[in-house]
């Protein structure tokens, strides 16, 4: 793919809420999605995203209740729960690091251990770093597959995780909804002026 190419998805990304219901990923589809969705960069390799597909209709409908009423949870052709694993920085790490040389584990080892061991905060702050990465690589992927997405955080996270069963140690980062669209979004308006966001050198 060119930089061309990667510039027009971004570009054409929009957050869709008008989705196809009849419309179903192969699971193709969703395996060629989730094989490189999967390769984004995470701190020390630990790729700590746990991804719940929602295929479930009715399980779709108790999350859409929680959502508030927010129809592409239903009408997407996929719903997918960004979880993270807080703890996978230190459930046996060293998979992280398969066939690196010896002295290579050595170092990494202790310095994962030291980046997070009692940093409750730097645990979750890299869950939400890893999840946003993860959800822009979904959304982006879906463009080039010819498919629309919309990443969405209006949810009950509570309730939401309760109706997924998330285990005690995992948090939900986000929802991403991905599906065919029936819906033109609105033009982009209210961007901000790059003097407003963007800085040399610091403030
Ligand atoms: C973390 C996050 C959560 C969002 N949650 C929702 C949501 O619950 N429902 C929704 O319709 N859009 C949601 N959006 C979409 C934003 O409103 C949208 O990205 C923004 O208005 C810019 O529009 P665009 O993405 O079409 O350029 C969310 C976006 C992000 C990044």
């Amino acid at each position: 793919m060119s930089i061309i190419d990667i510039s027009q998805a971004v570009v054409n990304r929009r957050a869709i809420k008008g989705f196809d219901p009849s419309h179903q990923l192969t699971q193709e589809e969703k395996k060629m999605l989730f094989d490189h969705a999967f390769l984004a960069p995470t701190a020390f390799n630990i790729q700590h995203w746990r991804v719940v597909d929602v295929t479930d209709r009715k399980l779709r409908a108790k999350i859409r209740e929680q959502a508030w009423d927010q129809p592409q949870v239903t009408d997407a052709s996929m719903l997918l729960v960004l979880c993270m694993d807080l703890n996978a920085w230190r459930k046996n790490p060293e998979r992280y690091w398969q066939g690196v040389p010896q002295e290579a584990l050595d170092f990494i080892l202790p310095k994962i251990h030291e980046y997070y061991d009692g940093k409750e905060q730097v645990q979750r702050d890299e869950c939400m770093r890893s999840c946003g990465i993860l959800a822009m690589s979904l959304m982006l992927l879906a463009q080039e597959m010819g498919y629309d997405s919309c990443p969405m955080d209006g949810f009950d996270y509570e309730a939401v995780g309760k109706l997924i069963n998330l285990p005690q140690d995992h948090i939900i980062g986000m929802m991403v909804a991905i599906g065919k669209k029936v819906a033109e979004p609105y033009p982009r308006t209210g961007k901000l002026p790059m003097s407003e966001v963007l800085f040399e050198n610091g403030f």
